[in-house]
């Protein structure tokens, strides 16, 4: 998320209905980028009300900058979509935000917001207008995509309420626009925010999809330490080299093919490995956000199978086969980021969201 403020308040644990609109997934999609006007028939709403769910993501795992990130279980954004006579037929207007202050109502401005128009306008819909209400669970520019849940949560939304009839390749091309608006034009958080798992970006053009499995049988368990601390997805970006020479090209690509090899094979210690050892991204980053070296090392000290930057920062993210000893990881963390970054911060220990974006509630029509 670009539009980074102050530190938000330790994000609450929730409970999340589970999928009761669950779409075919979608193993590959290529989609034009621009939203073109058409005489195509306008589908009918079915129901008055919709609520969604989107999840938070990891992006990068880092050597996969840019092209590979996960959703993460129990954590996430809420949005209401009603049809309202009251809204200009094809607009959309936002009525609450609750659970921060900091954002935008007006739609043109709001992660949200984008992705419904986006929505609207690639179902054609020209007779009705939505009032939305944003339920924002995670904070904001903390690096757990929290722009792409509210993009994502928007997008499920609007297309459940006049039917589903997009698939997953174009609600994340949506989420793709409200991106590009608030952090830069990158898929790994709003793919899985959509499809859940862990999801790679093959291609951005035409944008091209693989889901990759996580095996059910393994398990994985993500600890996320976020401090107090700002690190806007447009300063981080800006901070990364504009080329890197061939040693490093190598020896990166090397790292994410693990990763993916790794994810595939459900080998959380491969992970981890690949996931420490990005060359390129993780160490221009580090360095902006005090204490993150010393994080890492806290980390795979304690037991961690691999730690590096969750997305744009400043979340750190370290992965491990066992809940309790995830906990006692993240409180090393949670120590370490006050010891050498001067941060307080709070650790939590998460699942792999395999859902994606869900109807959570709906009224029918
Ligand atoms: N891939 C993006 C970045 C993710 O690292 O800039 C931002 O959440």
């Amino acid at each position: 998320m670009a539009i980074c403020f102050l530190f938000q308040p330790p994000l609450k644990p929730i409970n999340i209905p589970p999928s009761s609109t669950k779409r075919a997934p979608i193993f590959r999609c290529k989609a034009s980028f621009s939203t073109t006007i058409t005489t195509e028939p306008e589908p009918q709403p079915v129901f008055t009300f919709v609520k969604s769910f989107a999840p938070a993501t990891v992006a990068n795992f880092g050597p996969g900058f840019d092209f590979l990130g996960a959703a993460v279980d129990g954590l996430g954004d809420f949005v209401s979509v009603s049809l309202d006579s009251s809204v200009r037929p094809g607009h959309v207007s936002i009525s609450e935000i609750s659970g921060s202050s900091k954002l935008s109502s007006n739609p043109l401005f709001n992660c949200a917001g984008i992705a419904a128009i986006a929505v609207l306008k690639m179902l054609h819909i020209r007779s009705f207008g939505i009032s939305l209400k944003l339920e924002k669970g995670l904070p904001l520019g903390s690096g757990l995509g929290s722009s792409a849940a509210s993009a994502a949560a928007a997008a499920v939304a609007v297309n459940e309420l006049f039917g589903a009839k997009l698939g997953a390749d174009q609600l994340i091309l949506a989420g793709l626009e409200s991106e590009a608006k608030v952090s830069g034009y990158h898929a790994d958080n709003i793919a899985p925010a959509v499809m859940g798992g862990f999801v790679l970006i093959k291609s951005y053009e035409p944008l091209e999809l693989k889901p990759l499995v996580f095996p059910s049988n393994q398990e994985l368990f993500f600890i996320l330490v976020s401090p107090d601390f700002e690190a806007p997805t447009k300063k981080m970006r800006a901070a990364l080299p504009a080329e890197i020479g061939m040693p490093h090209h190598v020896w990166n690509c090397s790292q994410a093919g693990a990763l993916v090899a790794s994810v595939l094979e459900g080998d959380v210690a491969g992970l981890g490995k690949a996931l420490s050892s990005d060359k390129i991204v993780e160490p221009k980053r580090a360095p902006l956000i005090p204490g993150m070296e010393g994080v890492k090392k806290a980390a795979i000290e304690a037991g961690a199978f691999g730690c590096t930057i969750s997305g744009a920062g400043p979340t750190a993210v370290a992965v491990i086969d066992n809940e309790e000893k995830g906990k006692e990881i993240g409180e090393k963390m949670v120590e370490a980021f006050l010891k050498e970054g001067n941060l307080r911060s709070v650790a939590m220990v998460k699942r792999l969201d395999r859902v994606g974006a869900r109807l959570v509630d709906s009224c029918p029509r």
